[in-house]
């Protein structure tokens, strides 16, 4: 879609990449520290420094004790860490249930490793779990739970409930959790995150990842980080280390000076709130219906009130004729579903979001 935008000159609102500028005092940071000498390799697990602030704000944010020597990795972004997550635990045969609608690189980094997905919808169109078909599908196989929240495409998050149907699930198996998190500190109207580093009973099975791309306005810089228990992490840290073996330097130093300033993150909530309840406002004088955002960047519209096409063709006709790309839902499933239903990416400047939704109003009034 992204191709298809650029080539028609259209508004990408697919992609999850923000079109506003990050913050100069990282850039500033950066700079320092390459000018300071910071540009040799830096520890297989991480700088220290980085770590150890990693660990103060999960402490801070979750009262979770981790250990920076041994419980937390810097990996080059998040996507890397779910793949390595997956690569040191999984065994041909071993099965993995996942939710659809789903982040692309789950099943791919699934099935490199001989494993099984296990798919399983969620509900349509509230997009919840459906905890009585989780139970169904484990399997003596099960060998991981996939979890993501707040949750890419869908802006659902999960409750406390969640948390503790996913507990009667695993207690007592030796399925382990993969808590993809890199959203954290973007969730709205007050609700909370239900990180897995809360629950020290499901941490002690979990590998949760995290970006730093998506919480500071970055994702082109590929940084973020893997927390798990010693005993896991040891496995991790075994593909890790011929792998990539370590993350870019400079960045990381940057990122243990900035991760000390906590409003920069609890901000975020706020900051893209308010991009959502604008976004919103001027969709609700279309006749897209949306599906509530309670987190990530990302907003769902069914457009069954405007056509009958496949998400597919819908997609690409709005990019082509309005002017305007959003992400067909169906392409989160692995053999596509469709509920004409898109997701767009809210995390634009106010002049990016009103330009956006003039042209669609502008497109439907003369279809
Ligand atoms: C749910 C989810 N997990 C992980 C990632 C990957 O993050 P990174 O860019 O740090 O690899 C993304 C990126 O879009 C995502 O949406």
């Amino acid at each position: 879609m992204s191709s298809l935008a650029a080539k028609h000159k259209a508004i990408n609102l697919g992609q999850g990449t923000p079109d506003f500028d990050m913050n100069e005092a990282l850039i500033d940071l950066v700079t320092k520290a390459m000018k300071d000498g910071h540009n040799q390799y830096a520890h297989r697990n991480g700088l220290l420094k980085l770590r150890e602030a990693i660990a103060e704000k999960v402490e801070y944010l979750y009262q979770a004790s981790i250990n920076p020597n041994t419980e937390i990795t810097i990996t080059p972004g998040g996507t890397y860490a779910i793949y390595t997550a997956l690569t040191s635990t999984l065994q041909p045969g071993d099965e993995v249930i996942v939710f659809e609608p789903a982040y692309d690189s789950y099943i791919p980094n699934i099935e490199i490793n001989g494993a099984i997905p296990v798919l399983i919808p969620l509900t349509f169109p509230k997009y919840k779990i459906d905890w009585t078909l989780v139970k169904e599908k484990v399997s003596p196989a099960t060998r991981m739970v996939i979890i993501n929240s707040p949750h890419n495409p869908t802006g659902q998050i999960l409750n406390k409930n969640d948390i503790n149907e996913l507990r009667n699930i695993v207690t007592g198996t030796n399925i382990l959790i993969l808590s993809d998190e890199v959203y954290e500190p973007i969730i709205f109207d007050g609700c909370q995150h239900e990180s897995i580093l809360k629950y020290p009973d499901l941490f002690q099975r979990s590998f949760v990842t995290f970006s730093f791309g998506k919480a500071y306005h970055c994702t082109g810089w590929k940084i973020g980080y893997c927390i798990a228990p010693d005993n896991l992490m040891k496995e991790f840290l075994k593909v890790h280390q011929y792998n990539c073996f370590s993350c870019n330097t400079p960045v990381q130093y940057a990122l243990a000076t900035f991760l000390r300033q906590k409003n920069e993150y609890l901000k975020l909530g706020s900051f893209f709130q308010a991009k959502r309840n604008l976004f919103n406002s001027l969709m609700a004088e279309t006749k897209f219906k949306s599906i509530s955002s309670q987190g990530t960047y990302f907003q769902l519209y069914s457009y069954k009130n405007i056509s009958d096409e496949s998400e597919i063709d819908f997609a690409r006709k709005l990019t082509i004729e309005a002017g305007v790309t959003a992400i067909p839902l169906s392409a989160f499933y692995k053999l596509g579903k469709d509920n004409r239903i898109l997701r767009f990416c809210f995390a634009k400047k106010e002049d990016t979001l009103k330009t956006a939704v003039e042209r669609l109003r502008k497109y439907l009034r003369d279809v």
